[in-house]
């Protein structure tokens, strides 16, 4: 049985600035802390005007440090020491005064001096009213800083606390969380090439009335989002599904397993890893009505053809990518997932329980390969994606 959790705990220290987008910074200590993060908040005195240190120390679990002459650090240099246990450090929110310290080096509180001092990555999310972002002075300093090494992290675009529209708020607690995981995770998959298939596909019937299935997208945009995470150039291919589309993957939509097919083909060639995840149906009326079909009382026939076996065919090209199956089964899970396998030519297929894993968040599956059987713990469909993305990278 393979262990779940992927990630060691990570320290990370969150420092928090002045604005209004300091109340994300709860949220985002509540999550950091539930995915395993070892989190230290340091606030400045202006932050603190705008929300508590005492929530965040609640959240964290630990003291917040606001103050260079803290005595409670046992040397007396809070700065040095609280900036040599962390892995790396967030700044979050980021006001535009902040970055502009930053660009100069200042090192006026504890906050902006132990980025001064620090020996690891620092990222910083900033927040703004969008005049203030759009101004020559903070495009210049986010220019410098991006020049010495700090990521930013957004920002996102929409409405402002003040009530104006545009660029400059700062990105949700849970895209923050996916960056910060996503700088943390080992870099398996740098320079790979990777295609994924997800979601359920809609085969009309009449221009209201489709046959589909019940797969949500979670797995496939999960693998799509860690693969990123790892390194990869990801494509996306998605057929129905409600998620939210992830930021920076290349996302083509295909409902019909036609339409994914035929995209599929079209960019395949420069992959060097094809996961087909998507639930792609079998089966599509042999005629699409163009006008809705009438009800009636008599019995309604509608005939089926096949549809083909994408992941079959990537399998079969002749210079094919190591190409990865799923086999969503009711019964004998894992010997019909090995016929798959063998069947369809496929190195690996993850075998998982249909009547448990669509919809889900959680999954709970086994890799089969010519090795034989690995089986994942029951976990988070984000932590299996890294698993089976680990694996992957492995055995290649
Ligand atoms: O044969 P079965 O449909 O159970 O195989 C499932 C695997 O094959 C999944 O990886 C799925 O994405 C892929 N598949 C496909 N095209 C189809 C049917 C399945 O790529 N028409």
């Amino acid at each position: 049985m393979q262990k779940n959790k992927s990630l060691a705990p990570k320290s990370l220290l969150l420092g928090i600035t002045g604005g209004i987008a300091a109340y994300k910074a709860a949220e985002l200590v509540r999550l950091l802390v539930k995915a395993d993060f070892d989190v230290q908040v340091v606030m400045t005195q202006a932050a603190c005007q705008f929300i508590t240190p005492v929530t965040m120390q609640a959240l964290s679990g630990k003291p917040v440090f606001i103050d260079m002459w803290d005595s409670s650090i046992s040397n007396g240099m809070p700065h040095i020491e609280l900036s040599r246990s962390a892995d790396a450090i967030l700044v979050a929110p980021a006001s535009a005064d902040f970055i502009a310290k930053l660009v100069h080096g200042r090192a006026d509180d504890l906050l902006s001096t132990l980025c001064l001092a620090r020996d690891c990555p620092l990222m910083i999310a900033p927040a703004m009213n969008k005049q203030m972002w759009e101004n020559p002075a903070t495009q210049r300093n986010i220019t410098q800083i991006q020049a010495d090494g700090i990521s930013i992290l957004g920002p996102d675009s929409g409405e402002q606390a003040c009530g104006e529209i545009g660029l400059g708020r700062m990105l949700e607690a849970e895209d923050l969380l996916n960056l910060v995981e996503a700088h943390f995770q080992p870099k398996l998959l740098l320079g790979k090439k990777i295609m994924i298939t997800a979601g359920a596909t809609l085969e009309m019937i009449d221009p209201v009335r489709a046959i589909t299935n019940l797969s949500s997208g979670k797995m496939g945009y999960a693998i799509a989002q860690v693969a990123q995470e790892m390194g990869a150039e990801v494509t996306l291919i998605s057929g129905a599904s409600t998620l939210k589309l992830p930021l920076g993957i290349n996302i083509i939509q295909a409902t019909s397993a036609d339409a994914m097919y035929q995209s599929v083909m079209q960019h395949v060639a420069k992959q060097d890893i094809f996961i087909g995840v998507a639930a792609v149906a079998d089966y599509r009326p042999a005629t699409q009505h163009i006008e809705k079909i009438k009800k009636s009382k008599s019995l309604l026939t509608i005939e089926i053809s096949h549809n083909k076996d994408i992941l079959a065919e990537v399998a079969s090209l002749p210079s094919a990518p190591f190409c990865v199956g799923f086999a969503a089964e009711t019964e004998n899970l894992l010997e019909y997932a090995e016929a798959k396998r063998h069947a369809k030519k496929l190195p690996l297929i993850v075998a998982n329980d249909a009547n448990t894993a669509l919809g889900s968040d959680e999954n709970s599956v086994t890799l089969l390969d010519k090795n034989g059987a690995h089986p994942l713990l029951k976990a988070p469909k984000i932590e299996i994606a890294r698993q089976l993305l680990q694996h992957i990278a492995n055995m290649l």
